[in-house]
């Protein structure tokens, strides 16, 4: 049996063969502070946060696509593999993606927690690489091919060319620190305290990175909390813009990125980009205005793949098939498609 795990900062998600996505929660894992014990895990400790009492405490233990809080890690990983991998007599192998420029300790860490559920193997893939492969690019050819994955933690930006990966750069920034950015403005601009899920649902609801169109009425959202002062509930109807103002730095950090990407790959590869174009995966890549301004950016055509936010663990599982040709050529392979530990 083959598994492979997209461990995202904000969610994560579990693939089997045969059967495709299996599992998709949120990366949050909710204990007692006095005892450490487990008292739930994905979509139902994402209910908990920010309402916790005293003696609970509802965290996301990765940060920027690694592992912040190994213990709490590896129990949320034992229990989400549990519930999609229910035979106890095949130890499957399991493919898991990570982000590019993790260093060994960082990868290790990963391992472990895998581990820890009582696996044949696992083996490690960079995302750009999965990305890539579940937005249905062919990465194995000699043409490159140009993905961003633009996620919760991380964006991993990348030219692939033979399997491999020509030129990349991975920046610990993404959705969520536009989250934070807004909630930030509130409590700055209106005396308003929220959290970060409120922010998030914001981000999502009116976010853009378009100009605001002369004829439209602006959209707006009603942000609700605390006032920093009295104490009490209020709301605040925002605006789209003021959204835009609060985010586009972190949007353009990325842009930057993907331009640095393109100035250092070799020319021909470059070449190959300017014909086929940039593909954008991972959920961020959906907020309104993002491909446009990377297109702007850079002069290169950029899509946005179908299902963005599924890209990563279909392309894992599409990994999980190449499984036997990496262990048959483990010694000879001078651009190993995955790293088997
Ligand atoms: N429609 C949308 N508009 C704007 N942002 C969105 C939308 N849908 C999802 N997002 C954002 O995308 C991010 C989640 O993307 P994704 O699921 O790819 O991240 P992840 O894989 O958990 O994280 P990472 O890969 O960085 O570790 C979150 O910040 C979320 O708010
Ligand atoms: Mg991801």
């Amino acid at each position: 049996m083959d598994i492979a795990l997209d461990l995202g900062s904000s969610r994560t998600r579990l693939f089997i063969d045969k059967k495709g996505k299996v599992l998709d929660e949120a990366s949050v894992a909710a204990y007692n502070v006095i005892s450490n014990k487990i008292i739930a895990v994905g979509d139902e400790a994402y209910a908990m946060l920010g309402k916790t009492p005293d003696s609970i405490s509802a965290e996301y233990p990765l940060a920027n696509g690694v592992i912040s809080q190994s213990a709490l890690v590896e129990d949320m990983v034992q229990i989400l593999m549990k519930h999609v991998c229910t035979s106890k007599i095949v130890m499957p192998r399991v493919v898991a993606a990570i982000p590019g420029d993790v260093t060994e300790v960082e990868k290790r860490a990963v391992v472990n927690a895998i581990s820890a559920f009582g696996v044949r193997r696992v083996y490690l893939i960079e995302n750009s690489k999965v990305a890539a492969m579940g937005a249905g690019l062919d990465i194995m050819g000699p043409h490159g091919s140009m993905v961003a994955d633009l996620g919760a933690g991380t964006s991993d930006i990348a030219i692939l060319s033979l399997g491999g990966i020509a030129e990349s750069k991975s920046i610990k920034t993404g959705g969520n620190k536009m989250d934070e950015e807004i909630l930030k403005y509130m409590k700055r601009e209106y005396s308003l305290v929220i959290g970060l899920p409120m922010a998030e649902r914001c981000k999502k609801a009116i976010g853009t990175l378009s100009e605001p169109d002369g004829d439209e009425e602006e959209k707006t959202f009603r942000v609700k909390g605390r006032d920093a002062i009295g104490g009490l509930p209020r709301f605040v109807d925002v605006k789209a813009s003021e959204i835009t103002a609060v985010i586009m730095e972190t949007a353009m950090e990325i842009v930057s990125a993907v331009k640095d990407v393109i100035e250092n790959a070799p020319p021909e590869l470059v070449g190959d980009i300017y014909e086929d174009g940039i593909t954008l995966t991972g959920g961020l890549s959906k907020l309104d205005g993002f491909a446009k301004l990377i297109a702007d950016n850079t002069g290169i055509r950029v899509k946005v793949a179908k299902d963005p936010e599924d890209c990563v663990i279909l392309g894992c599982g599409e990994a999980t098939k190449y499984i036997s040709e990496v262990e048959k050529n483990s010694k000879t392979d001078i651009n190993p498609l995955m790293a088997a530990y």
